[in-house]
């Protein structure tokens, strides 16, 4: 249940402080003022702490029952990156000039065209939809943070378009003009329409079932499928030394990415383990036959996006890669793998284990400051 702030109370208590302000008296005992903060005043009991349907006070983050959650926040703040701060001179330079053919150009403007409004997708679903449902101040605080990557991917998107030049109006129309992308979109939108309305609950059996269910079409299939064959196709780019300070704004991406969607992931496997009631058979089926259709979208994104072969990947790769993304992603959130395809793309997983080791400052314009470093003009 989420907590609802009785304005009456709100007020009287404000006005008894005023009150008490100009008649120089003192303010009421802070224990008077407690309830007006959830419905329990209590101490919070890391016992009492659940992610879904708490009754806790749920704005005291400690005691932190769920450490993975505050790890991946610490984590991500770690991470902090900006788009302006990645030179994209060669990235213009290559546009620019005559050195590009239109195979690869279709490629970028396509993936610009699925990722300019995909992030703002699931930004919404986070602050609009899955953080009054999730009742965990670690939890969402983790949540605050990844609401604001999406915005940083937002705009390292629109970053990229605006040095190659790209027509905004076409790719930001993208997905409502090119089929293979509004596919996805259509498809997602649809796997978390009920948690996005004004009056979903989770207290209900069937409100927390449902609720499971729409958090793995949002985190394990927009953030956890979706995203990855265009994950690859800009990443090859770098790799074949072509646009890299576009490829280096995606590596940054796909490393917050995958966080979000081992975040997603634990919190599914998390709720799964304080409700086992709800992981019914028919769930399993319907995650699994969703997953399945997700694949299809992808692919067929892939094929659309990459008609011929360009920098020695093509299309037909694709089918395998999005299909051995998808039995990872089943495995982690306890379900069956269905295709036992071979990873086309072993460099991926490089890409993302070289980042662990490589010292992100070494190649930023700026460093950020830990602390003590503001100044007021
Ligand atoms: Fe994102
Ligand atoms: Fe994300």
């Amino acid at each position: 249940m989420s907590i609802t702030w009785d304005e009456e109370t709100a007020v009287a208590a404000a006005k008894s402080v005023m009150n008490a302000v100009d008649n120089n008296v003192s303010a009421p005992e802070p224990e008077k003022l407690s309830s007006l903060f959830g419905e329990s005043t209590a101490r919070v009991k890391v016992d009492e702490k659940k992610i879904i349907n708490c009754r806790a006070d749920l704005n005291q983050l400690v005691p932190i029952k769920y450490q993975w959650a505050w790890q991946k926040y610490l984590d991500a703040c770690a991470n902090h990156w900006m788009p302006q701060e990645v030179n994209m001179s060669r990235d213009i330079e290559l546009w620019k000039g005559n050195t590009m053919s239109e195979d690869e150009r279709r490629v970028v403007k396509r993936n610009m065209g699925f990722f300019s409004t995909a992030d703002s997708l699931v930004a919404n679903n986070i602050v609009l939809a899955a953080y009054r449902h999730i009742t965990n101040p670690e939890c969402r605080q983790y949540m605050l943070r990844q609401a604001f990557e999406e915005a940083v991917h937002t705009h390292a998107y629109q970053y990229i378009i605006e040095s190659l030049g790209l027509d905004e109006g076409e790719v930001f129309n993208m997905y409502h003009e090119v089929n293979s992308i509004h596919g996805k979109d259509a498809f997602e939108i649809n796997l978390t329409r009920e948690m996005l309305r004004p009056d979903f609950e989770t207290e209900s059996f069937k409100g927390a079932q449902t609720f499971l269910e729409n958090l793995i079409g949002y985190y394990v299939i927009m953030e956890g499928i979706f995203f990855y064959s265009g994950f690859v196709m800009m990443l090859n780019f770098k790799r074949q030394n072509r646009l890299p300070g576009s490829g280096e704004q995606f590596e940054y991406i796909l490393r917050d990415e995958t966080m979000h969607m081992n975040f997603g992931i634990d919190v599914i496997n998390q709720i799964k383990a304080e409700n086992p009631d709800l992981w019914t058979k028919e769930v399993r089926e319907r995650s699994t036959d969703l997953v399945r259709e997700a694949v299809k979208l992808e692919v067929a994104y892939a094929k659309d996006t990459m008609p011929r072969g360009i920098l020695g990947i093509n299309a037909g790769m694709f089918e395998d890669y999005v299909q051995y993304v998808a039995d990872r992603r089943l495995e982690k959130i306890g379900l069956t793998k269905i295709y036992g395809s071979e990873n086309p793309f072993p460099w991926m997983s490089e890409v993302l284990d070289l980042r662990k080791e490589k010292n992100f400052f070494e190649t930023r314009v700026t460093e950020y400051q830990v602390g003590g470093a503001l100044s007021w003009d």
